[in-house]
Parts: structure tokens; C-alpha cells; sequence
């Protein structure tokens, strides 16, 4: 990998995991007029998260990196509010019960592309392209929605331009307060165990900022209580778009992807001499990557050379989604191997994608334990390493779906029926992610 990069060097690599475009005039139209538009977002934001990971990367901050696994165009105001308040739920947990800063990072505003086992799904006697995420095509099985449509890719760009617009709006302007934090409890979630657990939690913060007031502490006016810094990223996976929003910053000279703040590579696209690596290389946005169960040491330091040869701390996370059965043997190596090689990386456990199964009647679903055991197995690698337990990246909707089994209401696969909502991976709901916060906040306060 000793070419010149440019925004367009992925080109002359293997790009797995792009759409057959059935009209490459119709994608270069769009690709045209998405290099025209403004960036989603700005370098010196993308800067900011650098800087906040390259405190996880000390120790001294945790992650958490969580959102829906394939974000819907037709996602009401509503629902992405309810998105973000569960995220806020989990984060004040982390922060108040596990007693760390913590990093927040939403699967958000872009989470459109979705790789595919197979390229092709086969229904009755019909085959059809598979559904790739709505930048590409629909998730109904006819021949017009699944057609890989370029229109698309203009659509992505509008729909995450107004997510983001959202989530600044709620982040900034008062619905993410800390004198709220009681009323994010909403009613299904308040309801469960977990939720009563939380509003104990919020009573008490309630009546620590009441005390600091009547103390006469002036900083309580300080933003960091009134305001949350909330950061978007996605997989970047469809290169084309990401090519086109992709700019030059005039203050560093340097080259941004400015359709999130936060691009990851994901599992089936990290090849070391692939078209993914060698773009995301060359643009100065934090990256993940993620590292599944096949990864030996050897192609994890071959990834820390390609992706941060200056070793920058927080310029790449690197999300382990091993399975619960397998973490405890696999992971330990690629710890040892990194934190011998001296890269500064940000380790964040994915307890999801390891841990997918489909049901007798045929549903996609995760258990809670299992999704539970993979972060337990995570802290006890770290733990007998010597290295720092990053965070956490999970898929969440604020809903009251019933995708993924177990948690306090003991989901059973009889229950999937009732609210299977999912265009992709089964998600947690929002009591099953404010109890998992629960959880990995008590193993964050065993470590210290
Ligand atoms: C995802 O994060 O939705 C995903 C597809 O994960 P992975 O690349 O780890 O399989
Ligand atoms: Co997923």
C-alpha cells in the first residue's frame, strides 16, 4: 500500500460488497450531484471525536456506539427521537453508575448500506438481488424494489441531512438537559425493572443538582450540563457515495469523509488489499473496524499499519464481535499482539453480530444472555491482559419491538411475532438496552 492516495485510488481495488448498478449513467448523475452538495458534517467535528476516542484509547473514557442496524427512510420524527432518548438513557447509566466519561456515538444519520451474505435471495421460485438498505434498493420482494436504484443514493444524502438536523436540534437544544434525565424515562421502559432501577438513578441526580444549586455552585449553567455532544457514524460501505461526499478541509489541507463524523469498516470488506481499506485510509475522519472471529494477529497489526500508521490515539477503534462462545480464546491474542506493538487503538466490543441465529419459525434473533456473555467474555480478555475495555456498539431502537429474546421479560420465540419490525438484524429494545447499560456499568465499576 505504497500508492498515492487519492479520494478516487479505491478504484483500481477489489470493492466487495457494491450493488450491480444496472445503469452506471444514472449512478454517475447522482454521484454528480452529491459531490455538489454540503457536507453532513465538519472536520473539525470529526477532529473533536479523534480527540474524545483518543481518551478512550488511555483508559480513560468509555464508548458507546449504538443505533438501529439499517436505518428506514420513512423513520418518523418520533422514532428517531425515541432513538436517541434510550441512548441517553444508557449513556447517563454509564456515566453515573460506572463513573467514566463517556463517548457518544449514534449508528445514525447514514446507517442506509448493508452487506449481504448473499447477493441473491431466492423466494418460492423467484430470485431476486438481495435487499442491500434503502441507498440501494427496498426491502418488498418484487422485481421494481429490488432494482438497485442510484436515485437512491441522493435520497440517503437528504434523509440523513434532516436526521442530523434532528439530533442537533435535541442534543442542543434542551431535550438532552441533565435536569431531564427523569423524564427519558418513558413508559415502557419505566415500567421494567431496569426502569425503575433507572429512575432511582435519575432521583438522585435530581437532587445532586438541586444540592449544588442550593450550594450556590454557579457552574451548574455550564453547558456540559445542558447540552450533549452526540457524534454520527455509519459502515461506510457503498464507495461511490462516500467518494462524493469526501472533502478537502481548507483549515488542515486535509481529506474528510463528511457524511459522519465516525466511518467503520465492517467484517466482509476488511481485506488489507481491498478497495475499503485503501479509501478509508486516506480520509482523516476516526474509523472502526470491524475484527470477527476468523482475524488472526498478524492481519489485526497488518490493519492498525494500514489504517493509522502515525498511531494517532482515537483515530481507530477497533470493534471485536467474536460470539459469546468464542471470545474468551480468540480475543486475548489480538490484545496481547496490539498492545505489544505499541498501536494506541480504542477497543469496543460488538456482543451482536457474533451472536445471530434464526429460530424454528424461522426469525433472525439474539439472546440477551448471550449478548451479555460476549461483553463479559470481553472485560475478562482485557482484564487478563493488562488493556482497556473500550466500549460497547450495539443495535437498539427506541420501539417496543420484540426482536431479540430474553432480558427481563424473559422474550421467547413464541413472543417475535407480536412486533418484528426490523428491515435487517434483530435489535434490542429499549428496556433490553437501558438493563444491558445496567450490566456493563456494574462490570466497568468491578474493574476499577
Ligand atoms: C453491522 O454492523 O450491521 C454489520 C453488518 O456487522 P459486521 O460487519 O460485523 O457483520
Ligand atoms: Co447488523
Amino acid at each position: 500500500m505504497t500508492t498515492a492516495w487519492t479520494p478516487s485510488s479505491w478504484r483500481s481495488f477489489d470493492a466487495k460488497h457494491q450493488p450491480a448498478w444496472p445503469d452506471s449513467t444514472e449512478l454517475d448523475q447522482s454521484v454528480k450531484i452529491l459531490s455538489d452538495l454540503p457536507p453532513l458534517v465538519f472536520a473539525g467535528e470529526a477532529r473533536s471525536l479523534t480527540s474524545a476516542l483518543g481518551s478512550v484509547a488511555n483508559g480513560e473514557a468509555f464508548l458507546l456506539q449504538a443505533g438501529d442496524c439499517a436505518e428506514s427512510f420513512d423513520a418518523s420524527a418520533d422514532s428517531i427521537r425515541e432513538r436517541l432518548r434510550v441512548i441517553l438513557q444508557m449513556a447517563i447509566v454509564l456515566t453515573y453508575s460506572g463513573g467514566m466519561p463517556l463517548v457518544k456515538v449514534g449508528r445514525i444519520a447514514g446507517q442506509f448500506a448493508k452487506p449481504r451474505s448473499s447477493p441473491t435471495e431466492v423466494q418460492g421460485d423467484t430470485e431476486l438481488p438481495s435487499f442491500l438498505g434503502q441507498i440501494v434498493n427496498d426491502v418488498g420482494f418484487t422485481e421494481s424494489e429490488r432494482r438497485p436504484d442510484p436515485g437512491r443514493l441522493l435520497t440517503a444524502y437528504h434523509r440523513a441531512a434532516s436526521t442530523l438536523n434532528l439530533l442537533r436540534a435535541f442534543t442542543r437544544g434542551g431535550f438532552a438537559d441533565l435536569t431531564q434525565v427523569s423524564t427519558w424515562n418513558r413508559e415502557f421502559v419505566a415500567s421494567s425493572p431496569a426502569g425503575q432501577r433507572y429512575a432511582q438513578m435519575a432521583d438522585e441526580i435530581d437532587r445532586a443538582l438541586q444540592f449544588m444549586t442550593a450550594c450556590g455552585v454557579t457552574g451548574v449553567s455550564t453547558p456540559a450540563l445542558h447540552e450533549v455532544e452526540f457524534f454520527t457514524s455509519h459502515e461506510a460501505l457503498l464507495l461511490e457515495y462516500e467518494e462524493a461526499l469526501t472533502r478537502n478541509d481548507s483549515l488542515t489541507d486535509e481529506w474528510y469523509d463528511c457524511s459522519a463524523h465516525m466511518l467503520w469498516i465492517g467484517e466482509r470488506t476488511r481485506q488489507l488489499d481491498g478497495a475499503h481499506v485503501e479509501f478509508l485510509r486516506g480520509v482523516h475522519n476516526p474509523l472502526g473496524c470491524k475484527i470477527g472471529p476468523t482475524a488472526t494477529p498478524d492481519d489485526v497489526i497488518d490493519l492498525c499499519e494500514a489504517l493509522n500508521p502515525d498511531r494517532v490515539p482515537g483515530r481507530l477503534t477497533l470493534i471485536a464481535r467474536m460470539g459469546a462462545d468464542t471470545v474468551r480464546t480468540n480475543l486475548p491474542p489480538l490484545l496481547a499482539a496490539v498492545r505489544d506493538s505499541g498501536h494506541p487503538v480504542v477497543w469496543a466490543c460488538d456482543p451482536m453480530h457474533g451472536n445471530t441465529y434464526t429460530t424454528e419459525g424461522g426469525r433472525k434473533t439474539r439472546h440477551f444472555d448471550h449478548v451479555l456473555d460476549e461483553i463479559s467474555g470481553f472485560f475478562a480478555a482485557h482484564r487478563q491482559e493488562g488493556t482497556w475495555p473500550g466500549g460497547v456498539h450495539v443495535e437498539l431502537t427506541g420501539d417496543a419491538v420484540t426482536e431479540c429474546l430474553g432480558g427481563s421479560d424473559g422474550l421467547v420465540d413464541g413472543d417475535l411475532e407480536e412486533a418484528y419490525e426490523t428491515m435487517c438484524d434483530p435489535r434490542l429494545n429499549s428496556r433490553q438496552s437501558v438493563d444491558l447499560a445496567f450490566r456493563v456499568a456494574e462490570l466497568l465499576r468491578k474493574r476499577s
